[in-house]
């Protein structure tokens, strides 16, 4: 029998479970973990025995951070690119060969080191599952090579080789190449495939190639679009029935409907039905990159499922913390605090398709607190998670529980 551990005197416990219908937050909770799942959460009166106790001391518990798009595998720093775009410079999709010069000529061990450094921070901030992408290697051996790395550290890993024409390729032969050698050989590696949509990186054609032949090699689909315009990222999202459309700066009312109509045989009460594609918004790259913030509050408003998650990357976002995306979410972007919160894990979950049950590699449901999903937990330095807008930039993270395991 796994080691049990009781979590008690917790004065909030944000749940966003929506099998719970209304009753998503309990106050003087408690949970029991046992092993690496959740066995129990009820009234603290009523917990049972468990091999250890934590007192909680009335603080706030919630579920871990679902980190659902970040670039961490990458060496080299764009520190000059940042200043550039501090000082009036827009954002343009070329920086990119920067990071992958960097990248290539570093050494397995050193990638492998920065990876494990990036990804302690994002523990030690609260997030307990973190999705990671490809992208920063560009040819058949270095995009292999990345998955690999990511693959000994992320949950699960997104092959990116759609980032960026390589300068002295031409774009429809690279395009055939990552249908063909690339996907073959990052394949053992990855669960999703990404395409960069947007003028300067991949045109919808070209996307369109990319995304038909990960699909057809059993992958799921995500895409970065409406990044620094309109443009056809939301759609074809939605064409190819995608998990998730990432950054979403531009959209026209279209897009709007177009991912409200993904999500029409969907009840997000009960957390049931049809899902459709997510919206991820990533506010701490908007405010990076100046550019207008996600209209988060206007896809809630049509009823689009929504995710928030870092972007941590060395071009347009170089922070994985989940806390300064929920607070810029509630203090900018119009979201109360439990929307936030929930886009940032259960949405996260739901963006990565590991909100329910098992996964088709046996893993734990992860983004809310309910019996038999991963304990993933996030003990915070407060008494509720109002506090996470209320005290931004404050440090509010106290411990950390990733599959039962305590970190932080
Ligand atoms: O999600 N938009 C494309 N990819 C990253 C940025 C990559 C970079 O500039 O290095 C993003 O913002």
């Amino acid at each position: 029998m796994a080691e049990s551990l009781l979590i008690t005197n917790i004065g909030e416990l944000m749940t966003q479970d929506p099998g719970r219908g209304r009753d998503t937050v309990l106050r003087d909770a408690a949970v029991v973990l046992e092993g690496e799942r959740i066995s129990w959460l009820g009234p603290a009166a009523a917990a049972p025995a468990a091999d250890a106790v934590t007192d909680a001391g009335g603080r706030c518990v919630l579920p871990g951070w679902v980190d659902s798009h970040t670039h961490l595998v990458f060496a080299g720093d764009r520190t000059e690119e940042f200043e550039a775009r501090m000082a009036g410079r827009s954002y343009q999709a070329g920086g990119i060969a920067v990071t992958v010069a960097a990248t290539r000529a570093a050494a397995d061990y050193d990638l492998t080191r920065l990876l494990l450094a990036r990804a302690a921070e994002a523990a030690a901030g609260g997030t307990t599952y973190l999705e990671t992408k490809t992208g920063y290697g560009l040819d058949v051996e270095q995009e292999a090579r990345i998955a690999r790395i990511a693959s000994t550290v992320a949950d699960q890993v997104t092959f990116l080789g759609a980032h960026l024409v390589p300068a002295g390729l031409d774009a429809d032969e690279y395009t055939e190449l990552v249908c063909g050698g690339m996907l073959a050989a990052v394949r053992p590696y990855v669960q999703w495939a990404d395409v960069f949509c947007e003028r300067g990186a991949s045109t919808a054609e070209q996307c369109r190639r990319v995304l038909a032949a990960c699909r057809e090699a059993g992958l799921g689909l995500r895409v970065h679009g409406n990044q620094l315009g309109e443009g056809p990222g939301v759609a074809l999202a939605v064409e190819f029935g995608a998990a998730s459309v990432d950054h979403l700066n531009y959209l026209s009312d279209a897009d709007v409907g177009l991912l409200a109509g993904s999500w029409a045989g969907w009840d997000a009460d009960s957390g049931s039905g049809r899902r459709g594609t997510v919206a991820t918004c990533l506010p701490a790259c908007d405010l990076s990159t100046r550019q207008p913030l996600a209209p988060a509050r206007r896809l809630l408003d049509a009823r689009v499922e929504i995710a928030l998650a870092s972007n941590c990357n060395p071009g347009t976002s170089y922070t994985s913390s989940m806390n300064y995306c929920v607070a810029t979410a509630v203090l900018q972007m119009g979201l109360s605090v439990h929307e936030a919160v929930r886009a940032a894990t259960y949405g996260g979950a739901l963006a990565l398709g590991v909100h329910t049950g098992r996964d088709a590699d046996g893993e734990r449901a992860v983004g809310s607190v309910a019996v038999g999903h991963r304990a993933d937990l996030h003990l915070l330095n407060a008494p509720s998670a109002t506090h996470l807008a209320y005290r931004p930039g404050m440090p509010l993270t106290a411990a950390v529980w990733r599959a039962g395991e305590r970190g932080a």
